[in-house]
């Protein structure tokens, strides 16, 4: 068995912090500050390979088992419901799921509410659980675009600090579930790597619980 720890991080500014907190929890990989094209990067002394991968992906990776643990917004996890424990919320990268529209748009109950997303689970679920019908029209970005140009009523998209909805004229409705960036383990590693995991959590934990 990889003797290291397998630690997926999501690319990108939040992935900046989240290696930051890692490094302060002392699991620093020093070589990881020379190189920004490497993807992978390994310190044998305290035991860890840390790979960037795209935000979106660090669950796939550690529910298959190609990382033992990793970092992945709350937002994926209810969107793709992966099978991995929940061990940690790093309380960053907060945001919350909220559904926005056209400042003064009325939703006609008669009518099918049509709302654009990226996630059409986590939208799907509230929807029905306000017994609301909805046509679900799923884009990859620019959410925000869809009621400007009438192709949907609503979206239900991250709002972090709301400049994107202002700037475009939209306004946030309801707020769906908050959202922040949760440590994941793979279920196999968490019991064959526990002590090593569990260490990580506990030095994680003490110092966001510090912060
Ligand atoms: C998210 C989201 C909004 C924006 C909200 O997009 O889809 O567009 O951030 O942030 P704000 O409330 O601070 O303006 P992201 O930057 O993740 O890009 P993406 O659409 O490519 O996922």
């Amino acid at each position: 068995m990889d003797k290291l720890l397998n630690i997926a991080l999501p690319k990108g500014r939040l992935g900046e912090k989240v290696y930051d907190i890692f490094e302060k929890a002392g699991y620093g990989c020093p070589a990881i500050h020379e190189n920004n094209r490497k993807l992978i990067f390994e310190n044998e002394e305290n035991g860890v390979r840390y790979f960037w991968v795209k935000p979106s992906d660090v669950a796939i990776y550690v529910e298959r088992g190609a990382a033992d643990i990793g970092v992945a917004g709350k937002d994926i996890l209810l969107e793709y419901n992966p099978d991995v424990y929940e061990l940690s919320d790093l309380k960053m990268g907060k945001c919350r799921m909220a559904v926005a529209g056209m400042e003064g748009f009325f939703d006609n109950p008669e009518r099918t509410l049509r709302v654009a997303t990226k996630f059409p689970n986590i939208t799907k679920k509230y929807y029905s659980s306000l017994s609301r019908e909805i046509d679900i029209i799923k884009l990859n970005g620019s959410i925000e675009i869809a009621p400007i140009l009438g192709l949907s009523d609503v979206i239900v998209d991250i709002v972090e600090t709301g400049t994107t909805l202002k700037e475009n004229n939209l306004r946030p409705f309801e707020t769906i579930v908050p959202i922040s960036a949760r440590l994941i383990s793979n279920k196999v590693s968490y019991k064959f790597k526990n002590k090593m995991i569990c260490e990580i959590k506990d030095a994680i934990d003490e110092y966001v619980s510090e912060n």
